[in-house]
């Protein structure tokens, strides 16, 4: 059979699509044996499910068939408004339920906001490095991209000014994570927020702010979103139910201020998928605004800052002095990079050893920087953080 020739049978655009480094190495920490600081995921431990149970019932009495029928684009008005209310302290104005959309997971958010946006070939100014997931969401839409430099005080806004100044064409919008970065736990600079803001404002360029972690503060002070600087540019906000609540449920929102926007964006999601699960967002609904949810993200901001402390502290214990790691305010990651050593070819090495992390180079759009190392925190035992640690300190110090 020829190959070429059955290949042209698809899309273009299905040429962009990879295998996720992430997804492929989560079949490798379904074995039991195996300590992974790999995936995003929340500890197992604290999903509510008891009090689930209970929220299941009411939905189930109170709202009964509205409940398993279709529902509006839009999302069921009850969670329109839980998010209204959630973000109107964050934002500084009141937030009105007309503004959001519930969407599939803030993944399909993403994907939504660029079946909007992009053509083939249209450039989006990315963070560097930056969040896997909405690189693989672009992707499939044929963007490419240019990247903003980072430090620790999140995307430098003379990096931006310049991009844009060169960029051509000009990018569609501009994607970052602003509260303890995917990879990198790394928080944008309080003083930074509103300049960035101006900037886009200033040359008209679209703000996609992805805030999963916001509310995973360990220490510190919240700091504005950039949706809390009035503007005459476009932001959207991108929130999720996700790491407060459970991904599984897949409930996430987006804040769209501009209607003409908001308006693409919901044709858009009607043709992938009419709505999101109406069954999903009650029950959401149900728990978020039930006096348990507070409690419980309390619970997670504890947990986290815990083992937060136990992975840095094992670093510090167990690894060579050419590793050197950040120590993130809130969040699910910390970010590791060990001098010299490429960690792709490190992490082959881990998985002989039963422990595994996400290689930094997938998180730069030009895979150009090899010594990166993305280590989740919230999914493993004090137990299994301090050996993985270890296991990883001996494996860097056999490669070195
Ligand atoms: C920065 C960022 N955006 C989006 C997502 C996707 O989250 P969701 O479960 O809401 O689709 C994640 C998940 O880890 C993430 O880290």
């Amino acid at each position: 059979m020829n190959l070429a020739a059955s290949s042209t049978r698809f899309a273009r655009r299905t040429a962009r699509l990879r295998a996720s480094t992430i997804r492929e190495m989560l079949k490798v920490t379904q074995q039991p044996d195996v300590i992974s600081f790999g995936g995003g995921l929340p500890a197992p431990e604290l999903f509510p499910c008891d009090a689930m149970v209970a929220r299941m019932r009411d939905v189930m009495q109170r709202y009964g068939p509205a409940a398993m029928q279709y529902s509006v684009t839009e999302g069921i008005p009850e969670m329109r408004s839980w998010v209204a209310q959630r973000l109107s302290p964050r934002f500084g104005r009141t937030v009105t339920p007309s503004e959001t959309i519930i969407v599939n997971g803030s993944q399909q958010g993403l994907d939504l906001v660029a079946k909007i946006m992009v053509d083939p070939g249209d450039h989006v100014v990315l963070e560097n490095p930056s969040y896997l997931g909405a690189i693989q969401a672009f992707d499939a839409y044929e963007a490419r991209y240019l990247t903003a430099q980072t430090d620790e005080d999140g995307i430098i806004p003379e990096s931006l000014e310049q991009v844009l100044r060169e960029a051509a064409p000009f990018p569609k919008f501009l994607y970052l994570v602003p509260n303890f970065q995917n990879p990198t736990g790394r928080t944008l600079a309080a003083q930074r927020r509103e300049q960035i803001v101006r900037i886009c404002e200033r040359c008209d360029l679209p703000i996609v702010e992805d805030d999963p972690y916001g509310e995973l503060r360990f220490e510190g002070e919240d700091l504005p979103p950039l949706s809390f600087y009035p503007t005459n540019g476009t932001v959207i906000y991108v929130g999720t139910g996700s790491k407060v609540i459970s991904p599984g449920l897949r409930v996430a929102w987006l804040v769209i201020p501009n209607e003409e926007v908001r308006e693409k964006v919901v044709l858009a999601k009607q043709g992938a998928d009419l709505h999101s699960g109406t069954l999903a967002q009650y029950l959401f609904h149900a728990y978020a605004s039930s006096g348990d949810f507070d409690p419980h993200v309390r619970a997670i901001r504890e947990l986290y800052r815990h083992r937060r402390d136990v992975m840095h502290a094992a670093l510090q214990e167990f690894s060579p002095s050419s590793v050197s790691f950040n120590y993130p305010h809130g969040g699910m990651f910390l970010w590791a990079r060990a001098a010299g050593i490429d960690t792709a070819e490190l992490l082959e090495v881990c998985t002989r050893r039963r422990v595994v992390f996400v290689p930094g180079e997938s998180f730069y759009p030009a895979r150009d920087v090899h010594d990166g190392m993305r280590l989740n925190f919230s999914n493993q035992s004090e137990e299994n953080i301090r050996e993985g640690i270890k296991r990883l300190a001996e494996a860097i110090k056999l490669s070195s």
